[in-house]
């Protein structure tokens, strides 16, 4: 029997236990499949945790993205829905929000986080504009592309190593960025893509030294700061934990003040916002909100709906005040440290320092048997369903797609498998229970082999991928 059993999480950690910061009003069962069942849907799927249905999944780790559980305040919220097609109170209300607790001047809303992408790509990229940023975001990636850009990693080389414990590994690498502005010229950069916290380097944060040091760099050379916001108020509490200087700062202080070096952000309201669909462009530039808001009615919808209903754009508002809650915060990225040290004490291999939204396992390490060709992260995925009906996500070799150019795989540095923490939906037994599947599959890693793609759409290709297991 595994010792943890018999530890509190205060003995865990070392000091006096904590518990979720809120009780739970309704519940939704869960159910596990029987070894065979799972098997057959492991099958049907491809392989692939995305094909699955959900009924057939016992924990949902997927994603925390529209996955969170909404307060009482929010579910009241949706009862103030302005149902107007033009001007509803809701949309004024998150405009008020987001100029408080993000400090921007003009807001667009979108119907998610790649609404939001594909207009700011849309108005600042011309056609062979090169992007650096702090590694890349599937979407954020596809839509520089899709507007003619070309993205170019700039993230210190620690955000490559798993094994690297540096405390801001979503940090720029400003000698590296400086050496890119050299080589093709400022005029080709429209702008720095900068995101807090990094989801593909395992969720690590940016210090506030580090985009102070950015605006810095690209004011000298006349270039635009944007921000991915998507994940900043967990990158807040890591810079209060962690930067010298901002223990008395509060979350909420130290997000604004992060968001004071950018020009601009766009968000993904699924994840930090706390609801479960919605998104935003907000921007200082005048001539950046021009074209926005003009695209917005193309693409989304009117612009003061941009595909959310009233009673959504409420219940963002809230969320946006819920989510620098102190309490709130800190009990969702330690429910998330939480499970890496159990993991961690039984040797096995996952990216650290544990990020704010999820444990990545090292694929790589997990199974040095199987090689990058033949998916390893995939594979691990498959395996913790197969176990439990855990259902993780690939952030590996299938995530990164083929490169435009050569047509091969693009073998990243990192082959990872995400086990993505809801907010405010599983407790302290369900992280328990996940771990213990996830030491089942390592024990029997050995006998464990890869997979082969036998279906690959074209674009972002993990989605919707299928795949056999190798004989
Ligand atoms: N930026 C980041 C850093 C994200 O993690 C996501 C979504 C987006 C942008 C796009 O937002 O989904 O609302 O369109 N990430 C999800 C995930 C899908 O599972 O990590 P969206």
């Amino acid at each position: 029997m595994p010792e943890f059993k018999y530890k509190t999480m205060g003995q865990q950690f070392g000091r006096r236990s904590w518990a979720e910061p809120w009780k739970i009003k309704m519940v939704e069962p869960l159910r596990m499949l029987t070894p065979e069942e799972r098997r057959r849907a492991a099958s049907e799927a491809g392989y692939n945790t995305f094909l699955l249905r959900s009924e057939d999944v016992y924990i949902d780790l997927l994603t925390d993205s529209g996955t969170s559980a909404m307060s009482d305040r929010q579910w009241a919220g949706l009862m103030l829905g302005d149902e107007a097609y033009a001007g509803s109170r809701n949309f004024y209300r998150l405009e008020d929000a987001i100029r408080k607790f993000y400090g921007f001047k003009h807001v667009v809303p979108t119907h998610q986080g790649r609404g939001a992408e594909h207009l700011i790509s849309k108005a600042l990229i011309e056609p062979g504009d090169i992007i650096p940023g702090n590694m890349y975001f599937t979407t954020t990636r596809l839509h520089q592309e899709l507007a003619g850009g070309t993205f170019v990693d700039v993230i210190c080389a620690a955000a490559h190593d798993p094994t690297d414990r540096s405390p801001f590994k979503g940090d720029v690498d400003l000698d590296k960025l400086e050496a890119l502005i050299r080589k093709v010229g400022a005029e080709k950069i429209p702008y720095v893509s900068l995101a807090g916290t990094v989801n593909m380097a395992g969720g690590q944060p940016v210090s506030m030294a580090n985009v102070k040091a950015l605006r810095a760099l690209t004011d000298r050379h006349g270039i635009r700061l944007y921000l991915d916001a998507t994940r900043m108020a967990e990158n807040a509490f890591f810079i209060q934990e962690r930067e010298p200087g901002y223990r008395e700062k509060s979350i909420a202080e130290i997000l604004k003040e992060f968001c004071s070096f950018t020009d601009g952000c766009w968000m993904s309201s699924k994840k930090d916002n706390l609801v479960n669909i919605g998104g935003w462009l907000a921007v200082n530039h005048e001539d950046v909100f021009e074209k926005a808001r003009n695209m917005v009615v193309i693409y989304e919808g009117l612009h003061t709906y941009g595909g959310m209903a009233g009673r959504d754009m409420e219940a963002v508002a809230i969320g946006i005040e819920e989510m620098v809650d102190e309490d709130h915060i800190r009990s969702r990225v330690d429910q998330v440290r939480y499970l890496g040290t159990l993991l961690l004490d039984w040797g096995i291999p996952i990216v650290e320092p544990a990020g704010g939204h999820a444990i990545f396992l090292d694929a790589k390490r997990f199974y040095p048997h199987i090689p990058q060709a033949q998916f390893p992260a995939q594979t691990l995925a498959a395996e913790l369903y197969l176990d439990s009906g855990i259902r993780s996500m690939e952030r590996g070799n299938v995530s990164a797609g083929r490169d435009p150019k050569t047509g091969d795989h693009r073998y990243p540095a990192l082959e990872l498998t995400r086990l993505t923490i809801p907010r405010r939906v599983y407790t302290q037994a369900h992280m328990d229970v996940v771990a213990e599947s996830i030491k089942a599959a390592f024990d029997s890693r050995d006998k464990t082999r890869g997979l082969k793609m036998v279906y690959e759409p074209e674009y972002l290709r993990f989605f919707q991928a299928r795949f056999e297991p190798l004989a």
